[in-house]
């Protein structure tokens, strides 16, 4: 039995929330290890629909869950979302949800510096477009050594001392956008309020990790946001501020890499992204509308419309080589029905050149015009179809040549957003 590691194959909404949900019945412990409640996820069971942000999705089935060392904690937030999803009737125990020790906390002052730069940003037309949940400046705060992380909230000296060294990095940054600078004794007692609701989830998680490998449990990792939008290997600037590549599932958790096991990307049967950022295959036509009409492509989180366009099987191919992706989940496929022909980029024309992977620079990124290769359309609906066998013979070509051209299979093919819209091709625990 392998582990299996969800990520994001585009720039994110993949609908990752409904597969994790789906293979969590199949799994033992959840981990989420990056990102953090920037991601939005809704998953639909029995009629019920739940939205999590910042929780792995196994604690909707009672499945003990983790939240990893490279996630970024708002522990506000944290503790909104708990009671949030209690309040709809699932219990979250210490027994049931650990939080790494060694994760860094978001502070009220990074969302505040993430608006406020955006703000700043949008008069030189450089927004990036982000969900102003302040994730970026938690990320630069760890890198930059100053973070404040989850395994000091037991100690209010710890807090005092690391507050004060985050004043004099951020009260000069903070000037410069015009905010007051930070108030020490109300950083302090927001942090002491919330520490004690915070501190009984709170172990070493990689320790929980390591326990659960050894007894032979299978692990599921939790990816948020999509491959397009890590730091190093997405559309840069235009990403956050984690690495959202199966990579990551190691070291954002503290299992070693062969703990990851089987790779599982998921794939929208069409693309969307949110924010500002390259798009070639984007749509502002009547298709487009269709994509974001029938998918109600709003974020979940944030309520953003999302930008529609068609299927770019350059981008999946690439992301299949970066995430190391063994197989797909094919999802939203249904959203395609009723539309007569279907495009799929298949290469970019930059400036003259044909190109069969998306170049790192952003002018390029931006000039790239897609090469579209056409094919037929199907109007009977694929809504809610359970076997692969009941599929017409157009959306079966239409998968099929997905496969081909990214070059990987397609092992889960979702047909709605509900549970048990979901076609087994092959199961990714077997490996
Ligand atoms: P940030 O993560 O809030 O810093 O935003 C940076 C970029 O990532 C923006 O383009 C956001 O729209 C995008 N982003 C962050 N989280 C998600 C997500 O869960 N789904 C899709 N896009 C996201």
């Amino acid at each position: 039995m392998a582990n299996v590691a969800v990520v994001g194959a585009q720039w994110g909404d993949e609908g990752k929330g409904k597969i994790v949900d789906w293979l969590s019945n199949r799994a033992d412990v959840v981990v989420r290890f990056q990102g953090g409640h920037n991601a939005g996820h809704t998953l639909v069971v029995d009629g019920r629909v739940y939205k999590l942000a910042l929780l792995p999705s196994g604690v909707v089935q009672g499945k003990p869950s983790i939240i990893g060392n490279g996630v970024v904690v708002d522990p506000w937030h944290l503790v909104g979302e708990i009671e949030k999803i209690e309040a709809q009737g699932v219990s979250i125990t210490p027994d049931l949800l650990t939080i790494a020790d060694n994760a860094c906390l978001i502070l009220p002052i990074h969302p505040e510096l993430d608006v406020a730069r955006e703000a700043a940003a949008s008069g030189r037309g450089a927004r990036i477009g982000t969900t102003g949940r302040g994730i970026g400046p938690a990320y630069e705060d760890k890198v930059g050594r100053r973070a404040i992380r989850v395994c000091d909230l037991a100690s209010e000296a710890d807090l005092k001392t690391k507050i004060e060294r985050l004043r004099s990095h951020h009260d000069p940054l903070r000037a410069g956008l015009g905010l007051a600078p930070i108030d020490p004794d109300a950083l302090l007692a927001q942090l002491l309020e919330i520490a004690p609701k915070v501190l009984p989830f709170v172990k070493p998680a990689w320790r929980v990790l390591d326990q659960a490998q050894r007894a032979g449990k299978r692990i599921l990792f939790e990816g948020a946001q999509g491959a397009f939008l890590d730091v190093d290997h997405g559309t840069y600037p235009y990403v956050t501020s984690s690495n959202t590549v199966a990579g990551q599932a190691a070291a954002g958790s503290g299992l070693g890499p062969r703990g990851v096991g089987y790779v599982l990307g998921i794939v929208k049967a069409y693309t969307t992204r949110v924010g500002e950022g390259p798009f070639a295959c984007e749509l502002t036509d009547a298709v487009g509308e269709h994509l974001a009409t029938v998918g109600r492509e709003v974020g979940v989180n944030t309520g953003r419309a999302r930008r529609c366009g068609w299927f770019d099987a350059v981008l999946v191919r690439q992301s299949v080589a970066i995430n190391g992706i063994d197989g797909i989940a094919l999802t939203k496929l249904d959203v395609l029905d009723g539309l007569e022909t279907l495009k799929i980029c298949v290469g970019y024309r930059i400036g003259g050149e044909i190109f069969d992977y998306l170049p790192s620079s952003l002018n390029d990124q931006a000039a790239a015009e897609p090469v579209f290769e056409e094919l037929e359309g199907w109007t009977e609906s694929t809504g809610s179809v359970r076997s692969f066998k009941d599929l017409n013979a157009n959306a079966v070509k239409y998968v099929r040549r997905i496969e081909e051209l990214i070059g990987a299979p397609v092992a889960l093919l979702s047909t709605s957003p509900e549970r048990d819209d979901t076609i087994l091709m092959r199961d990714p625990f077997l490996g």
